[in-house]
């Protein structure tokens, strides 16, 4: 099926019916996702029940009781479960995530074989040749915003929700100039949803502020209070200035002087030009207009398990904003005191294997966010492992594997999403996700098995294409 006509079944389904249960991921993509889905159901007088979890349980999946319900950001790599326990359901799953190489019990034939009352919406696994290209890089949120524009009967079409969808695209890093992203883009750009503001990638607030928690991206000086107060008395700016209140030209000013950062940095950590500055997209109807602003504190939500203060500022309560700045504040001095803590050890923490960095995190929470921090501006020549592990009987480690596009471009062969499903089923652990961000959960005590199987199986998808 194509994802067209996924959509067209999707909203068929869903005007059916007058309440829905909607289950969506935690970080910044599902619960934009979730986000444009509400607004559209309260648009169309369906209520809802939303429920925003970490992964999707067996237990959980087992509990769900509602006629109709929709998965976002998830819900491929469990569709076996979906089947087994909701095939009496109506079942829509809004989902980005490459299947799994290993179905655990039912066999790849499921996903072409669904019973009339489920939809799949992913376009990994499209029909359509044409279609390919248009729906590669797309997120769940984009594709959530595909539903709620064909969900709607009046003339404005819901097009004000691609705000949600250009933060959920933020969030998972994919970029909004190709494809389906920039149908969307284009389209709010014109109905004047989004406006496009070219100048430093660093959200809006006081410049001391983002200079100071500046991890992505990643400034040099972050987390040093002093060298900040040093810099931007060099090259004469008031630290509590708003970013968005400079003139051209101290902007022009502070840029190439962050920019000069990367030549004195001793690890090679610096800043290429276009992390640093772009586009930002300013999202007009949103109660945050900065997108990544509204990015940021809607993922720090979810990682702190208050996805419905995330909602919330999906849904416009302005009364959410200060709770959600103050979480993101609190998830960046984590972010910020840990990567201060790799490199007041001189890169000792961090080890190396032959295809592979990884490294043991002490704050709980910002795993994934880390790995891709140290693959993208620290640790670049190779992915990154970031390894949680939990104390207790019974605990499970949990493992962000993360790499930076150029290693992907470089069509070096990885695929950190079939190299971790494969790796944590040889500890009797479970993972997957996609080529540059993947993540598994396995059994505490089978880390060091887990870390050379990964380096092997990624030295073989290497050495594959050479
Ligand atoms: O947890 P983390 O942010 O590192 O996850 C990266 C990606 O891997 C996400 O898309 C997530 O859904 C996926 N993942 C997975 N199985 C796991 C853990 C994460 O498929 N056990």
């Amino acid at each position: 099926m194509t994802v067209q006509k996924a959509v067209e079944k999707a909203v068929e389904i869903t005007k059916k019916h007058e309440y829905a249960r909607v289950v969506s991921h935690y970080d910044a993509d599902g619960i934009t996702s979730a986000g444009i889905i509400c607004n559209a159901l309260i648009r169309r007088g369906i209520q809802f029940h939303t429920t925003i979890v970490s992964n999707l349980e067996q237990s959980f999946i087992q509990g769900l009781n509602d006629e109709l319900i929709i998965f976002c950001d998830m819900g491929t790599a469990q569709l076996d479960l979906l089947l087994k326990h909701l095939k009496e359901k109506d079942v829509i799953i809004i989902d980005h995530h490459t299947p799994p190489l290993i179905p655990s019990t039912a066999s790849n034939e499921l996903i072409s074989s669904l019973p009339s009352s489920f939809v799949h919406i992913n376009p990994c696994l499209s029909t359509s040749k044409n279609e390919e290209e248009m729906v590669s890089e797309v997120c769940a949120a984009g594709l959530s915003y595909l539903v709620a524009r064909c969900l709607s009967d009046d003339e404005k079409g819901n097009i004000d929700l691609a705000g949600l969808a250009v933060a959920g695209a933020l969030g998972d890093k994919i970029g909004m100039d190709r494809g389906i992203n920039k149908m969307i883009l284009d389209e709010a750009i014109k109905a004047r949803v989004i406006s496009a503001k070219k100048g430093l990638k660093l959200g809006d607030g006081k410049i001391r502020d983002l200079i100071l928690f500046s991890t992505d991206p990643y400034i040099p000086l972050m987390g040093k209070v002093e060298w900040v107060d040093a810099f931007l008395k060099k090259v004469d700016i008031e630290g509590d200035t708003r970013l968005s209140n400079l003139e051209e030209e101290e902007e022009k000013r502070l840029t190439a002087a962050l920019l000069s950062l990367s030549g004195e940095s001793k690890a090679g950590a610096g800043i290429r030009e276009d992390d640093l500055v772009g586009t930002t997209y300013i999202l007009n109807s949103e109660v945050v207009k900065n997108s990544i602003d509204f990015m940021r504190m809607v993922d720090a939500c979810g990682r702190f398990g208050k996805a419905g203060i995330g909602i919330g500022l999906c849904l416009r309560e302005k009364k959410m904003i200060e709770e959600a700045t103050s979480l993101y504040m609190k998830f960046q001095s984590k972010l910020v005191s840990e990567l201060n803590r790799i490199e007041s050890a001189g890169g000792n923490e961090i080890k190396e294997l032959p295809h592979i960095f990884y490294f043991y995190v002490h704050e709980s929470g910002i795993t994934g966010v880390l790995a891709g921090i140290l693959a993208e501006y620290l640790y670049t020549g190779k992915p990154v492992i970031v390894l949680n592990k939990k104390a207790g009987l019974g605990a499970e480690t949990k493992i962000s594997a993360r790499c930076n596009k150029k290693l992907l471009s470089a069509r070096d062969g990885i695929n950190l999403a079939k190299a971790m499903e494969r790796a944590s089923k040889e500890v009797e652990g479970f993972g997957g996700g996609h080529p540059v961000a993947a993540g598994a959960s396995i059994p505490v005590g089978s880390e060091d098995k887990f870390i050379a199987t990964l380096d092997r199986i990624i030295g073989e998808q290497r050495n594959r294409l050479r």
